[in-house]
């Protein structure tokens, strides 16, 4: 009998400032363009996968749920790949918690499946760099290369598995937050693999996403570099914006925007007209993300708490990379 024994490890979700939207290679998760996101403390998964000689099959279960279609394919890919690298074929049993909503444009597949490539390496005593750890945690879900980091990081897009890996631009320990606005926490109708996939295949407006992808890449470099919240902020929302017009120009053509995703972009607006330094952001969801300081956000939170419920409205700061959790903190 072969039993490892295996730590929990936790990652924290990221959100990107400039988006990654299109993939070059499908099955190795290359993207057409480089990433820029913040590492946020508020939602994260943890994670444990235990090896042994007496299971018969890989299971993923996710907060109790037997998970078993596309999750359990995108699991197995993780596990292939560690398998190999130990030269081992045994069994998995992935135990994942979620304390992010899963599938509903905040992000679950970068905690997620960077919990998993975390919790697999560390299963198998791999010692896997963080560059390792981001290339693997790529194979499962592209923005999981960017949450083995904490703080800002790029996603360089690279050209071959080795050279497709995320690096932290800049630990974020200055004044950055993000505030969540829950619209709606359900699974959204279009993956955010889908969606990507139909608008690199038929979007009229995609080509315009590639060619002015590296001025914005350049430019948030360079307002992360300075720490200035006002250029983070235009800069992030104008590339969330036009990330989100390629989808319009996709055929057939689709959204993740609802009603109230505009009610609350209006509202930031709005915020803005009245003097707060406030942007927003959004990714393959309804859910809108605020960007500003943590003070004005604060007085933001409290202002627009007249509109949503307080769970609703969710304050994050930014998060630090993967992480060993502490024995005591899960037990079975
Ligand atoms: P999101 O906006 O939440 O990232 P995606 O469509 O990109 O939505 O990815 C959601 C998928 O990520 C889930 O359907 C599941 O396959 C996978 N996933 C989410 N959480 C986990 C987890 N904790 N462990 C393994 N896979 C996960
Ligand atoms: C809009 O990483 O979820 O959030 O690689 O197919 O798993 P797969 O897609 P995923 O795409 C994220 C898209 C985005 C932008 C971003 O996070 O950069
Ligand atoms: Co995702």
């Amino acid at each position: 009998m072969t039993t490892y024994t295996s730590s929990w490890i936790r990652a924290y979700t990221n959100i990107a400032l400039i988006k990654y939207w299109g993939k070059a290679d499908e099955a190795l998760k290359l993207p057409k363009n480089n990433s820029i996101s913040l590492t946020l403390d508020g939602f994260y998964t943890d994670t444990l996968v235990q090896f042994d000689s007496r299971f018969t099959a890989d299971t993923l279960t996710i907060d109790g749920q037997e998970q078993r279609g596309a999750a359990l394919k995108k699991a197995k890919i993780i596990l292939d790949l560690v398998r190999e690298i130990a030269d081992i074929d045994l069994k998995a049993k992935i135990t994942s918690l979620n304390y992010v909503p899963t599938a509903a444009g905040l992000a679950s597949s970068a905690s997620g499946l960077a919990a998993l490539a975390g919790a697999a390496s560390n299963a198998l005593e791999l010692k896997l760099s963080d560059a390792e750890l981001s290339r693997l945690a790529r194979r499962g879900s592209g923005s999981a290369s960017r949450s083995i980091f904490g703080g800002f990081v790029e996603w360089e897009k690279g050209d071959s598995d080795v050279t497709s890996v995320a690096k932290q631009l800049d630990s974020a320990s200055w004044d950055i937050g993000m505030l969540f606005i829950i619209l709606d926490s359900r699974q959204k109708a279009v993956s955010s693999s889908e969606g990507m996939s139909r608008t690199v295949a038929t979007s009229v407006f995609y080509p315009a996403w590639l060619e002015t992808i590296e001025w914005d890449l350049a430019d948030m470099r360079q307002a992360i570099t300075d720490q200035n919240i006002q250029q983070v902020g235009e800069i992030a929302e104008r590339n969330a914006l036009k990330m989100h017009g390629t989808n319009l120009g996709a055929n057939p053509p689709f959204t993740y925007w609802s009603a109230d995703s505009l009610r609350a972009m209006e509202q930031v607006r709005q915020l803005r007209q009245e003097g707060y330094t406030v942007y927003f952001t959004m990714d393959a969801g309804p859910n809108v993300k605020l960007i500003g300081t943590s003070q004005e956000l604060k007085e933001i939170k409290e202002r627009l708490s007249k509109y949503y419920d307080p769970a609703q409205l969710i304050l994050a700061q930014p998060g630090p990379g993967l992480t060993v959790l502490p024995e005591h903190v899960h037990t079975d």
